[in-house]
């Protein structure tokens, strides 16, 4: 089990998606589960501040991620894409993800699906507390500049597309939100491998994980 944590933006899902395809693992993105418990929350006009209802929800629908890069998703019985990377599932996804309740029904899904292990997690929490004992615990980082310039990029060419200066100011939002909850808060596992990917392109963050597996299948081995 790799598990990859970090902020928003720092390169986690196109590094964990191209580490699966050289490794032939699986891949989990569970940032995809706590947006889509947000987007039907919203859909279904839910307040965001009934911790009650938002763990009932989560409780009662599981989120399945299907297709080879689990990039469509099932939540109960409703068919979600794209609009789970929208700006509203992406402005209100943080206070979601800091309810305990949900958070307990997501982890308790996301450790049944890495329990037959070749997978790379993706997420916040998963080398701290989802996946302690992963055999390689990952945690990228940039700096809020670097990582809101890589989302903004990617918004150009929308009909609406946002100002630089309000796509920084929504990353470090989500950030502190992250950093500063209660409940698992953002930050790497003591034994975490950190990878600064402010200068280092995907291709680079991909190798150096490798040759870091690699590192440990000789000392394992040892
Ligand atoms: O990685 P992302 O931007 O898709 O994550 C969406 C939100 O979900 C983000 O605010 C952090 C939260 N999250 C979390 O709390 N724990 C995880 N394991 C994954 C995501």
């Amino acid at each position: 089990v790799i598990a990859i944590d970090g902020p928003v933006a720092a390169g986690k899902t196109v590094v964990g998606r191209a580490l699966a395809q050289r490794l032939e693992f699986r891949y989990l993105d569970t940032g995809l589960m706590y947006r889509a418990i947000t987007w039907l929350a919203l859909r279904d006009g839910l307040p965001i501040e009934d911790e009650t209802a938002l763990g009932e929800l989560a409780e009662t629908h599981p989120v399945r991620l299907i297709g080879q890069e689990s990039d469509q998703v099932l939540v109960g019985e409703h068919q979600v894409g794209e609009e789970l990377r929208g700006s509203r599932v992406s402005q209100t996804v943080s206070l979601v993800a800091r309810v305990p309740s949900v958070r307990r029904a997501l982890v308790h899904q996301q450790r049944v699906l890495a329990e037959e292990g070749d997978i790379v997690v993706v997420g916040r929490d998963i080398g701290t507390v989802v996946l302690p004992d992963a055999g390689l615990k990952v945690f990228l980082s940039a700096s809020p500049e670097r990582r809101a310039r890589r989302r903004w990029r990617e918004t150009q060419g929308q009909s609406q597309a946002p100002e630089f200066q309000q796509v920084l100011a929504e990353t470090k939002a989500r950030d502190e939100i992250d950093s500063h909850r209660a409940d698992s808060p953002l930050m790497p596992a003591v034994d975490a491998f950190l990878l600064d990917t402010d200068e280092l392109s995907v291709g680079q963050v991909v190798e150096r994980i490798l040759s870091r597996i690699r590192e440990l299948t000789v000392a394992g081995e040892r």
